[in-house]
């Protein structure tokens, strides 16, 4: 018979550190023929804990990345110049971080010094703006989207992060109640001070569900920490402005276009309609206007590149001052009188009508009038509008001698930060 093996807290010791942390886990030695059990080490112990922090293997660093600050120096080198998705503190760190510190340690020693780095890092190499998308990536979307059907709701995201990617003028765009762009507000220090102390952990969440190695623990809500990370907390809390969904657009056009037509799109904006256009038909042509000269810029190189110069013609000025004829279909998004600031140039309309009555009767009526004119008979014009606009617009169309065909109410979704529903229309009227 042989003696069962007396394990001294030395021998557990050494087996834990010998064992390599990324195995370390009670279902390992439980698993392990040769090993003694974990039951040996929290009878020895009193707990698993207590054997891991008697071994120095402190539980919630079982990953082995123990904070250390050679890694903060690393993360601090304005030296190199980082991509978008490098990650300067994965969930899992800050995880295994707040397993010995509190949420004012990482105050002071991560999210501090890190901004430090953000502010010294965005002087030096300019605004963290997404990685352009290049020809090959915009013409794998243009593939997605042409083999999608059309969706009459705004709950498909295709497209979106190619737009975000593509156009700067969308990051220089802005809620009007937010003030300012992401650009600028990210300078903000209470701001950005904000969304990363969420964004590291340092909130009172409710608890998520993460496996860190093999393991399932809870924690508050935490993020791996990059630049795209950071500029999806400015988006999810609200600080940028709407893209018109693609995939919205294909269903409209299909709905109420054909191949071949020629279409205007008296506020062409961050290039939804544009793709949904080009994903629905062969032929026709898009005509879009709009003032922003730096979106017109960006817009000019994106058609390039999803190479559709021959079917797009566009031009950078306000609708107002577009002459057209023989349109078959007018289709867009104007803006909203205040809601959303696209850029501070003299030729927005809510810069040339600072008053709302004085914009409802320069532009939105206008808008209405120059759409009836340009229209064939039997054209559709199609305005997607919030409810606040809507039945003045419809009042205009009415005035001009338009019909209405559809009112189509579509419901936006409700985030985890805002409760709130709202509803846009689809105002389809008839000439
Ligand atoms: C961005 S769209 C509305 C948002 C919508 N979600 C979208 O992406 O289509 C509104 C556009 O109207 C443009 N705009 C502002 N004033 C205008 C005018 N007088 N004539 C035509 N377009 C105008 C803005 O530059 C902006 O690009």
């Amino acid at each position: 018979m042989t003696r069962p093996i007396e394990y001294t807290e030395e021998i557990l010791i050494d087996i834990l550190k010998n064992i390599g942390k990324d195995k370390l886990s009670k279902r390992y030695l439980d698993n392990c023929n040769g090993l003694p059990g974990s039951m040996t080490f929290i009878r020895k112990f009193g707990s698993w804990k207590k054997a891991l922090d008697v071994a120095g293997l402190n539980q919630g660093l079982r990953t082995g990345r123990k904070i250390k600050s050679k890694q903060i120096d690393v993360i601090f080198n304005l030296e190199q110049q980082y991509t978008d998705d490098y990650v300067f503190f994965s969930k899992e760190y800050l995880y295994a971080y707040f397993q010995n510190k509190t949420h004012e340690d990482c105050i002071n020693e991560l999210i501090i010094p890190f901004m430090d780095f953000l502010y010294k890092y965005v002087n030096k190499y300019g605004w963290i703006f997404p990685k352009t998308p290049n020809e090959e990536d915009l013409q794998n979307l243009l593939k997605r989207l042409n083999k999608s059907d059309g969706l009459l709701s705004s709950s498909s995201f295709l497209g979106l992060s190619e737009i975000r990617g593509f156009f700067n003028s969308y990051w220089n765009s802005f809620p009007k109640n937010q003030k300012m762009p992401p650009t600028e507000l990210f300078f903000d220090q209470s701001v950005l001070f904000r969304l990363l102390k969420y964004r590291f952990g340092v909130n009172s969440s409710k608890k998520y569900t993460y496996y860190f190695s093999g393991r399932e623990v809870e924690f508050n809500e935490l993020f791996d920490i990059s630049f795209k990370q950071i500029r999806k907390a400015f988006e999810v809390n609200h600080y940028t402005s709407s893209i018109f969904k693609p995939l919205l657009a294909k269903y409209i056009y299909k709905k109420y276009g054909f191949d071949g037509m020629i279409t205007w799109d008296p506020c062409f904006g961050f290039a939804g309609r544009l793709l949904g256009f080009v994903s629905c038909f062969e032929n026709g042509t898009y005509i879009g206007s709009d003032p922003n000269t730096l979106l017109y810029s960006e817009m000019l190189d994106f058609v390039k590149y999803i190479e559709c110069e021959n079917r797009i013609k566009l031009y950078n000025v306000p609708m107002e001052q577009m002459e057209l004829e023989n349109i078959d279909l007018v289709f867009t998004c104007p803006p909203y009188f205040d809601l959303e600031i696209y850029c501070n140039e003299d030729t927005q309309s809510v810069i040339s009508y600072k008053e709302r009555s004085k914009w409802l009767n320069g532009f939105l009526k206008t808008l209405a009038i120059k759409s009836y004119n340009c229209l064939n008979s039997n054209g559709k014009a199609i305005f997607v509008i919030d409810s606040k606009n809507s039945s003045m617009l419809q009042k205009f169309c009415f005035d001009c001698g338009f019909k209405l065909v559809d009112l189509i109410g579509i419901k936006n979704n409700k985030t985890h930060l805002t409760k709130k529903e709202t509803y846009e229309f689809i105002v389809v009227m008839e000439k």
